[in-house]
């Protein structure tokens, strides 16, 4: 059966960081309908195997296929990094973006500076930021720092909280004034920027893939003729494995801010 150009995209992260890549495709494609999906129930991802995060990706994919989805964003690099490949093999006439770390932006940027990776663990151990670092990084001083249990922390909302900005500190504090760039290499930092700011200083760039995965599921819907009608006004759904009207109600609120 051929895809329905009328049918939605599903979009899914371990929990609500992806909402910052949702709101990114909301503003590329306003005519689509989204169905965000916010695993939250096993968040962090980033502190499980490679091999529990592809399971999980997979059975989200699958559900989302079963309900009729003509496209998935993955809008997580942790789960981009361990489940992309297997699910496009999965998969193949299905269009799948995934996410990763914006360093291609980052390092073509005049001036750039000392690029400073924050990301979760898995996704800066595996081949994919590798290849990337191999690719991009090789004329830049690249700093790579993983930050464990910062996604888990945004999960619980609370962002204006002091431990949020000593937790970011206690990671990159060291870093105070010394680069030019930073990379948000996990799709949940987006919502902490001005936080990251306050410890690293007012001058430093911010690069995430929100943007650059938008524009390739343009690109990828507009070949396969699968673009909704543009008089068509795009809804977006969220559903979440923490079902409570409390979790839905959180991710309606990390959608509606500002990044
Ligand atoms: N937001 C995800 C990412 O982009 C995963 C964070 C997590 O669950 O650890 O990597």
């Amino acid at each position: 059966m051929s895809a329905d150009p009328n049918s939605f995209i599903g979009v899914f992260d371990s929990g609500v960081g992806g909402i910052s890549v949702l709101k990114s495709l909301v503003t590329e494609l306003p005519n689509e309908n989204f169905r965000y999906f916010g695993d939250s129930a096993n968040a962090p991802y980033g502190e499980k195997t490679e091999e529990e995060v592809a399971a999980l990706s997979h059975a989200i994919v699958e559900r989302f296929i079963a309900d009729g989805a003509k496209a998935i964003v993955i809008a997580c690099n942790t789960a981009t990094s361990a489940a992309a490949p297997s699910l496009r093999s999965a998969y193949p006439d299905l269009p799948i973006i995934g996410i990763e770390p914006a360093l291609k932006p980052a390092t073509e940027a005049p001036d750039h500076g000392r690029i400073l990776v924050m990301a979760t663990d898995i996704t800066l151990r595996l081949d994919k930021y590798h290849e990337l670092a191999e690719t991009y990084g090789r004329d830049c001083e690249v700093i790579s720092v993983p930050c464990p249990g910062l996604a888990g922390r945004i999960e619980h909302g609370h962002l204006d909280e002091s431990d949020l900005v000593e937790m970011i500190r206690s990671y990159v504090g060291s870093f105070a004034g010394t680069v030019g760039s930073v990379v948000l290499g996990c799709t949940h930092y987006p919502f902490v920027r001005r936080q990251i700011t306050e410890v690293l200083g007012p001058e430093v760039k911010f690069y995430d893939g929100g943007a650059g995965t938008a524009r390739q599921l343009r690109s990828r819907l507009d070949r396969k003729g699968l673009l909704a009608p543009v008089d068509h006004v795009g809804e977006v759904g969220f559903a979440s494995s923490k079902d409570t009207p409390e979790e839905i109600a959180l991710y309606r609120e990390f959608f509606a801010r500002e990044l």
